[in-house]
């Protein structure tokens, strides 16, 4: 199944029997993608495939859910992972456009990695800084009062 070298076959093994208790029962794909997501830090394709065997659901249709969610992501994070808040006190002071900005810079979508790894990024909700809204968060560091204008900038920093 590797997809890339990891330790991965214990989590695959782990996944691989959730995945077989729900067989046939189309109500799991979601627990069950939440489940892979929080041992892998995404939803690694070879798991796709096994939910949508063992669930009855085409595979598009479990593709489609993953990428619908932005809570799940394809790829393993990058080696700096950028969340852009859209919580209220955020999304009222600018953040969609900070957010479009990183996408246009980066060349992704919004739950996506670069090709190369480097990047991901993440739009959550609340990073618990609103006095500084629009917040962005690079790995640990918080980058306060976002403009769009600030997002090369920022990206700078981490090369
Ligand atoms: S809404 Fe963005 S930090 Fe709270």
């Amino acid at each position: 199944m590797g997809e890339q070298a990891c330790a991965c076959e214990e989590k695959y093994k782990e996944i691989e029997e959730a995945i077989g208790e729900y067989k046939g029962d189309r109500s799991a794909l979601i627990p069950l993608l939440q489940k892979t997501q929080r041992l892998f830090g995404y939803v690694p394709r070879a798991v796709q495939v096994k939910i949508a065997e063992e669930l009855g659901i085409p595979l598009t249709d479990v593709y489609g859910t993953v990428t619908f969610y932005s809570f799940f992501s394809l790829k393993p994070k990058g080696k700096y992972n950028i969340q852009c808040c859209n919580g209220t006190a955020c999304y009222v002071r600018g953040a969609p456009k900070v957010i479009e900005r990183f996408e246009k810079e980066l060349g992704i979508k919004a739950g996506d990695t670069t090709d190369d790894g480097k990047y991901s990024l993440q739009v959550v909700r609340c990073l618990g800084a609103c006095g500084l809204s629009p917040t962005i968060m690079v790995n640990q560091d918080t980058h306060a009062r976002m403009k769009p204008d600030k997002v090369p900038e920022v990206l700078k920093k981490y090369v």
